[in-house]
């Protein structure tokens, strides 16, 4: 366990340098002037020596190993889970603080999951590793917990339509590829996604379990319920797979013990820290993935009652996955941390 010490600048290493998530917290981190003084970019061995732009300036990958960390202030992991199983905790042990991305310690009991507008005060005094919760759960807890405060939220159903970034940079090539090919009245291959994604929708995320729900799925529910402390929540998900690029969309039903409407929802999400209500059916505002790519907020609409049930609201929530999904929110994480030195 370590305490942060206050500095001008950190030695900031980046572990998945070269991947989309990676990529996209190397920008972020320039993007809102994160106070680096040396960025350190790891990846496999395949990567070892390519350059990636960090202000201006190329900077050489390096290969990641047990001793990359000796002298490390902060880490950003995000090559998966059996990279961060086996790395991490060396990283923790060389005195550095790591904000991971990868499932492998979301659910440990001493490690927080934090997304920053919702329990920044899970972060705790000491740290070691602090886990980034899964993309599909952060867009929706951003907007669940103003709702949970005010209405304390019974049940949740989501219906994720989970863009293809989510699944890396071979995906998205997938996409393209097949996409390209079938209209070319070329065969699909399939190596991502065991069926065609282009022109398709999967509802397939991660492994089957025996319950019939995926691991994405009930990454969904466990995440959702440690996050916002609550473990009488009942949240059942439905994650889908569609031939989107970037920013994940969830068609979100939520039910509540105190009486709620859809026009106090509205306002009370307009005040909500990141969040963006796009809400104008009537001149075809509502929120989409190709506008919500690129950006930082998590944009909500469609907000309206349930005509099925009481005490129950209707809305659809779209983000960008690579940014509020993963690296924005790691990035923001790494923030707080700084800014708790200040207070
Ligand atoms: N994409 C999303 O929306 C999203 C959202 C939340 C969380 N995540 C999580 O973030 C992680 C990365 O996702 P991604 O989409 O960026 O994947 P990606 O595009 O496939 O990139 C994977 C990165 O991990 C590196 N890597 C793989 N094996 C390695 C090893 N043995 N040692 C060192 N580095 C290794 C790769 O390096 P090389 O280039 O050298 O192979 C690359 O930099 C995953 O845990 C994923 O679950 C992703």
């Amino acid at each position: 366990m370590i305490l942060l010490e206050k500095k001008e600048r950190y030695r900031v290493a980046v572990a998945g340098a070269t991947g989309a998530v990676g990529r996209e917290m190397i920008s972020i981190l320039e993007e809102r002037n994160f106070p680096v003084g040396e960025l350190i970019p790891l990846a496999s061995s395949r990567s070892r020596g390519k350059r990636l732009m960090f202000r201006g300036a190329e900077v050489e990958v390096r290969e990641l190993a047990e001793d990359s960390f000796a002298g490390v202030d902060l880490a950003l992991f995000s090559a998966g889970g059996s990279v961060s199983r086996q790395f991490a905790p060396a990283a923790v042990r060389s005195g550095c603080i790591v904000i991971d991305n990868s499932s492998a310690f979301r659910m440990e009991k001493d490690v927080p999951l934090v997304v920053p507008e919702v329990n920044p005060g899970a972060l705790g005094e000491r740290l070691g590793i602090i886990a980034n919760p899964n993309c599909s759960t952060i867009q929706m807890v951003v907007v669940l917990k103003p709702i949970h405060d005010r209405y304390r939220i019974r049940r949740v159903v989501v219906s994720t339509y989970q863009a293809v970034s989510g699944s890396g940079q071979k995906a998205v090539d997938e996409l393209v590829a097949q996409s390209a090919g079938l209209l070319n009245g070329e065969d699909a291959a399939c190596k991502v996604y065991p069926h065609q994604i282009a022109f398709n929708c999967l509802p397939h995320i991660d492994e089957f379990l025996d319950s019939g729900y995926t691991r994405e799925e009930m990454k969904m529910v466990h995440e959702t319920r440690k996050i916002l402390e609550d473990d009488a929540i009942q949240v059942s998900p439905t994650a889908v797979r569609v031939p989107v690029f970037n920013a994940h969309s969830e068609s979100i039903n939520v039910e509540t013990e105190k009486p709620i409407g859809a026009e106090e929802v509205k306002r009370l999400l307009a005040g909500a820290p990141g969040v963006e209500v796009v809400d104008d059916p009537a001149k075809k505002e509502y929120p989409l993935a190709t506008r919500a790519a690129g950006k930082d907020a998590v944009f909500v609409g469609r907000i309206r009652d349930d005509i099925s049930a009481t005490n129950a609201v209707n809305f659809w929530v779209v983000a960008d996955n690579l940014r509020k999904g993963a690296a924005l929110n790691a990035v923001q994480i790494a923030e707080l941390l700084l800014a708790r030195m200040d207070r």
